[in-house]
């Protein structure tokens, strides 16, 4: 018999202490408290579009609600008529058909992405994880067992990787590539050519793509929808596409997202979700169908909007010294390097990093932004533009006040 060990147990179990807390969701807290405190803060720090879903969504799920038959459980994987209007959207936006019965209803984006990485990660592998990376990706990773490998694109690479960096993270225990295009938190988007180059690569060497596409109908400057699944169709039996109602219909609070995957994936995936959640609430599930079974007016017109604010937040933060801003082509942040900041003294602190610099700008221009350590790496911000052009001209002109400061 083995001896019988003495030590206590600890209360939290290993796999759960190790997973940090979000890092925007901590950003986005502190400055929600201190409004609520009754400081006039400005908010970049929250990824959500500051539009009300549109009306006509709305009111389909206010009579869903008084339907008795929503009021009931519904099936795991999601309702038919949603998983076909996915299918649909997906021919209609992707350009390529996929089976209804691939497609799982996911609690948000962010189930679907924790689904991906469960469905297809087993201990020990690795995945290759493109940095400055969105904060759920390396924990999801993590809690299926595998080890995110980051690869790092700075400003100077348009924070996008190359296929040479990619196959230089390869070794024989790479199960899979993220792609995220356009990106959470640089707001860069890969050509059409760059992800071809991409999908090629993973396919010539069994790797499989988890590419999330939550942001694509935000695209600026003429940048080209591109969707790594129709630019290289033989991917399809590895590939797993996450997306979502959050970002495209301003539905964030909704939960509503999906994933795609072959049949095996699909099958894993919604055994899990039989218990770990089961049904999407059936009232956003029907929101959902209605946003997707609609055309897209709704969402050409908050695009519109975030363009506009896109350009002034750019213009105004190339206004400070220190940092390079490059211009994004999608979703709703600007992520400019800081870097030219560090080692200058703010107010009596040495701003050694970028966090140093969030927690300054917090306390003294009463402005929330994530700092980069939030995205894997020190040096950068994200600034989100979804929000009022005067919060972003009112911010913005804060940072540019107190960091003329920095010396
Ligand atoms: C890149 C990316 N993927 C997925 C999600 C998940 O969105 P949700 O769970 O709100 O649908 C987000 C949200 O911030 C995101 O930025």
């Amino acid at each position: 018999m083995g001896a019988v060990s003495t030590a206590p147990r600890s209360r939290v179990s290993a796999r759960l202490s190790a997973i940090a807390p979000s890092a925007t969701l901590v950003v986005d807290a502190k400055a929600k408290a201190l409004k609520a405190a009754g400081h006039p803060v400005i908010g970049f720090g929250a990824g959500e579009p500051d539009f009300a879903t549109p009306d006509y969504i709305v009111e389909a799920a206010v009579a869903a609600a008084k339907d008795p038959a929503n009021h009931k459980y519904t099936p795991a994987k999601g309702m038919p008529a949603l998983r076909e209007a996915v299918a649909a959207k997906t021919l209609r936006d992707s350009g390529y058909e996929v089976c209804p019965d691939d497609v799982v209803i996911t609690n948000g984006g962010k189930q679907a992405v924790y689904e991906a990485f469960a469905a297809i990660v087993d201990l020990g592998d690795e995945v290759i994880l493109p940095a400055p990376y969105w904060v759920t990706y390396p924990e999801c990773i993590r809690l299926a067992g595998g080890t995110p490998i980051e690869v790092f694109a700075g400003a100077d690479q348009g924070y996008k990787v190359t296929v040479a960096q990619l196959e230089a993270a390869r070794t024989e225990r790479t199960k899979a590539v993220l792609v995220c295009s356009p990106s959470n938190p640089t707001g860069a988007v890969y050509t059409p050519a760059e992800l071809t180059a991409i999908g090629q690569w993973a396919l010539e060497h069994g790797v499989w793509v988890i590419t999330d596409e939550i942001y694509e109908h935000l695209l600026y400057d003429g940048a080209q929808a591109a969707h790594i699944v129709a630019l290289v169709p033989e991917l399809a039996d590895q590939a797993i596409v996450l997306n979502g109602v959050a970002k495209t219909y301003a539905m964030t609070g909704w939960r509503v997202g999906w994933m795609i995957s072959p049949s095996d994936v699909t099958k894993a995936a919604t055994n899990l979700q039989s218990h770990l959640s089961s049904n999407v609430a059936n009232v956003s599930q029907v929101a959902a169908l209605t946003a997707l079974s609609g055309d897209l007016s709704a969402v050409h017109d908050m695009r519109e909007a975030f363009d506009r604010r896109r350009l002034l937040m750019v213009d105004m933060l190339r206004g400070i010294d220190g940092l390079v801003v490059p211009v994004p082509q999608g979703a709703f942040y600007a992520y400019p390097s800081v870097e030219g900041l560090l080692g200058r003294t703010l107010r009596g602190t040495v701003i050694d990093s970028s966090m140093t610099l969030a927690n300054l700008a917090l306390e003294h221009a009463e402005v929330a932004v994530v700092p980069g350590e939030a995205f894997g790496r020190s040096g950068y911000l994200r600034l989100s533009y979804a929000t009022s052009d005067a919060n972003i001209a009112e911010g913005v002109g804060r940072l540019q006040q107190l960091l003329a400061e920095a010396v």
